[in-house]
């Protein structure tokens, strides 16, 4: 009996060829914005020692609650997948010291993994593409890289993201803070749903963050975050809105922003797109000047956000944009026994006269006829066809499979020149 199919884990999938035309273009155009801004590539390994993701997101977020996939290795030590970039990219940092009294614009791409309950937009493993600036703790850098996100959307060819900014201001304007809202929700206990009610001792902030529409009327009413930023944090936001105002970015306050991971203070900032549903937010991210020192010594202000690809992805599938096409310019039909060694051959000679050229041979014989119909569905603009007569010719033929053009010969010697225009 055969044994059942193996399928791919629960909020994990595989992404195939059709998409990653859409992958290379958002790479692509994502990279050549981070290029001319600067920033420099780094890559770090996707497990990591569970700690580092308990000391910096936080115990008592979601993520580290109950989103990680921990394991003990063969020796018995705590890893963890990595749920997020940013950890990682701190931890990297200050072992291989890059934080010594420099200034550092890095940017990451990758998987992340979060045992999250899968739907539309949300996965157990994601892809991010991440950014982080560490040495820099005034808001012109805050607004630079929002300006720099800003430009990804608009290099992509997408409308309508709308971009959110709060503050959660210092460590000690968030403790008053915290418990002016253990106050307020404390005195509106019954009215929070179950995970509010947990929420209350351990995260209180987070409950800001919840959607359920029956606590809407309830949130809206809590006390804001903003009134109680020490004056430090107020200059730092009103000059981040002063800067985005001049380079002409619109936003909007959110004082229930507040970001479902610990390490953050002072600006935080989210794109959200309505045209995805539920899982609108796109991009998000903010400062986090104590995370270095927390994890390494020396205290380093940080700023940086990550997008999630496959969210992207999905919205750029629903737009009309201009993928780069990557099918084959040239098909090579080879029929008879005696052609294809002299085929082989040729084909690796003009792939070395024109790196550009994509070129796909036909391997696996069969008639002219059958040969003809896959050159046709390769999406080739033209077959080149060697048989028992071109070969004895020096030749190829040609025939324009895209075009009524009337097929021709062409010497095998000057066949790199005639195909240079099809590149
Ligand atoms: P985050 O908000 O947890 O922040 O994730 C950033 C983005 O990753 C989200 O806005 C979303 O687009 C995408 N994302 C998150 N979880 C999933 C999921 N389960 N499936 C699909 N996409 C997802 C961070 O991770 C911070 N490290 C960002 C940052 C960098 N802050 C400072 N520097």
């Amino acid at each position: 009996m055969p044994s059942s199919i193996i399928q791919a884990i629960r909020g994990m999938k595989d992404i195939l060829p059709t998409e990653m035309l859409y992958w290379h273009y958002l790479e692509t155009t994502v990279r050549t914005v981070l290029e001319s801004y600067g920033y420099q590539e780094i890559r770090t390994p996707l497990l990591e020692k569970t700690e580092l993701f308990c000391r910096s997101i936080g115990e008592v977020t979601d993520i580290v609650e109950k989103e990680m996939y921990t394991f003990l290795d063969r020796n018995g030590e705590s890893l963890t997948l990595r749920p997020e970039g940013t950890a990682s990219c701190v931890r990297a940092g200050v072992e291989n010291g890059l934080f010594h009294s420099q200034i550092q614009r890095l940017w990451y791409m990758g998987p992340m993994f979060r045992y999250e309950r899968p739907q539309k937009g949300r996965y157990r493993q994601f892809h991010q593409i991440g950014v982080e600036v560490y040495g820099l703790a005034t808001p012109d850098i805050d607004a630079e890289v929002i300006a720099m996100s800003h430009r990804f959307w608009h290099h992509l060819g997408l409308k309508n993201i709308t971009l959110q900014i709060n503050s959660l201001g210092s460590n000690q304007a968030r403790i008053i803070y915290r418990q002016q809202l253990i106050d307020y929700f404390s005195a509106h206990y019954n009215a929070l749903d179950e995970d509010s009610q947990r929420r209350l001792q351990t995260n209180p902030l987070r409950i800001l963050d919840s959607k359920n529409p029956t606590m809407q009327t309830l949130l809206s009413a809590a006390p804001k975050l903003l009134d109680c930023l020490d004056i430090e944090s107020k200059e730092h936001f009103e000059q981040l809105r002063l800067l985005l105002t001049e380079m002409q970015i619109p936003y909007e306050i959110n004082p229930c922003l507040v970001r479902g991971l610990d390490y953050y203070n002072r600006t935080v900032f989210e794109w959200i797109t309505q045209d995805l549903g539920a899982q609108g937010t796109i991009c998000a991210g903010g400062r986090y000047d104590q995370l270095v020192e927390q994890i390494g010594k020396k205290p380093t202000p940080a700023f940086g956000f990550a997008l999630g690809v496959e969210r992207l992805i999905a919205l750029l599938q629903q737009e009309t944009i201009n993928l780069p096409n990557n099918s084959p310019h040239a098909y090579l039909i080879i029929v008879g026994d005696a052609s294809t060694r002299h085929g082989l051959r040729l084909a690796e000679n003009l792939r070395s006269q024109l790196p550009q050229l994509r070129l796909l041979t036909h391997c696996g014989g069969g008639s002219f006829k059958n040969q003809f119909k896959r050159a046709d569905k390769s999406g080739a603009q033209i077959a080149l066809v060697l048989g028992e007569d071109e070969l004895q010719k020096q030749e190829i033929t040609i025939k324009y499979l895209r075009t009524d053009q009337p097929q021709i010969c062409v010497a095998q010697t000057d066949l790199a020149d005639y195909l240079k225009p099809f590149i």
